[in-house]
């Protein structure tokens, strides 16, 4: 893959965002997601590359765009598999809340896990507590151990989770040994991102969210070096059903982040819809907006975070 293509991918994300970014408010989720996913969708038809989504807006028959095995870019070569999330945080946008992103990822083909459209139990931590985690110990166990890895007393952690009833048990547990806690309305993509960058002020995400969201956070975390491990969770038999159908052959397997992204090439885009903790949202000016985005690259390890000032009358049509 040419290493370009990540700033291709960073013009499919701001094109989703520019879009999604005008619904800011409306109290319109699926109008906000639907401009996003029209807008992601031609803007990869501008691209030379054969891809195919293996994360997306969900099976043939349920997503008329983007949906899972649908071919991308010009059919050229290079061969690419795409996990993508036009807009993340939809319900943020729609009602006016922080955090929104568009996200795309890249890897050579086959080398992403081919998530159902179910939970994730998630841990994802930075790079001095890679090794420190492990799903299949309690949840003390593992703060206690990434704690030691970052030398830091255990109630010096700050502990990232999603805002849900699901996780009263999980926040409780966390308030005993005395950490930190950030609960956050939405968006644990960009939760676990942050756990790999020094200045964030948080240490771990713990807890359920979507598993496609789980691809898109180990994707990044293989780029910034961090650690990541998910275990689906599934809602019912018919959610087992369909991911045996989709190629999982063990449903209660604890994946890597090596095993959800695989090999030394994943690319990395996502540009804010709203503003958020990781990236400002777009900011539209007389005739023209301005978005932020951030870049990355497994193999160099490199983060480009790009201000980019669009000037509407000249955009690009990608028809
Ligand atoms: P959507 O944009 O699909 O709504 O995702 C937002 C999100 O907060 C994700 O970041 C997270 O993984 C998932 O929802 C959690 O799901 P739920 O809202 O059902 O708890």
């Amino acid at each position: 893959m040419d290493r370009n293509l990540g700033l291709e991918l960073m013009r499919v994300t701001e094109a989703a965002a520019l879009s999604a970014a005008g619904w800011m408010g409306k109290g319109d989720a699926h109008q906000a997601d639907d401009a996003a996913v029209e807008a992601m969708r031609k803007a990869f038809s501008a691209i030379q590359f054969s891809g195919v989504v293996v994360i997306g807006e969900g099976e043939r028959d349920e997503a008329p765009m983007l949906y899972i095995g649908e071919k991308l870019g010009n059919g050229k070569p290079p061969k690419v598999d795409i996990a993508l999330d036009p807009l993340e945080c939809t319900n943020s946008v729609a009602f006016g809340r922080s955090n929104a992103l568009s996200v795309v990822a890249a890897a050579e083909h086959g080398h992403f896990l081919h998530a159902p459209d179910t939970y994730m139990e998630k841990i994802a931590v930075g790079k001095e507590a890679q090794e420190a985690i492990d799903l299949s110990k309690s949840v003390e166990e593992n703060l206690k151990n990434i704690a030691a890895a970052k030398q830091l007393p255990v109630e010096n952690l700050t502990v990232v989770v999603l805002d849900r009833q699901r996780h009263e048990e999980l926040v409780r547990r966390v308030r005993k040994l005395g950490c930190r806690i950030h609960l956050i309305p939405d968006g644990d993509v960009s939760a676990a991102i942050a756990t790999a960058l020094p200045d964030s002020g948080v240490d771990v995400l713990l807890g359920t969210g979507g598993a496609p969201e789980g691809v898109l956070a180990a994707a990044a975390l293989r780029c910034l070096g961090g650690g990541f491990q998910g275990r689906l969770v599934f809602r019912n038999e018919e959610e087992i059903k369909r991911a045996k159908k989709m190629g999982v052959k063990n449903v209660n397997k604890i994946y890597t982040c090596e095993e959800l992204a695989r090999g030394d090439n994943i690319m990395f885009a996502c540009t804010g819809v709203t503003d958020g903790d990781l990236l400002k949202g777009v900011h539209f000016f007389h005739g023209g907006a301005e978005t932020h985005s951030l870049v990355m690259r497994s193999k160099t390890g490199t983060l480009r975070f790009i201000t980019t000032r669009h000037t509407f009358d000249r955009m690009p049509d990608y028809e």
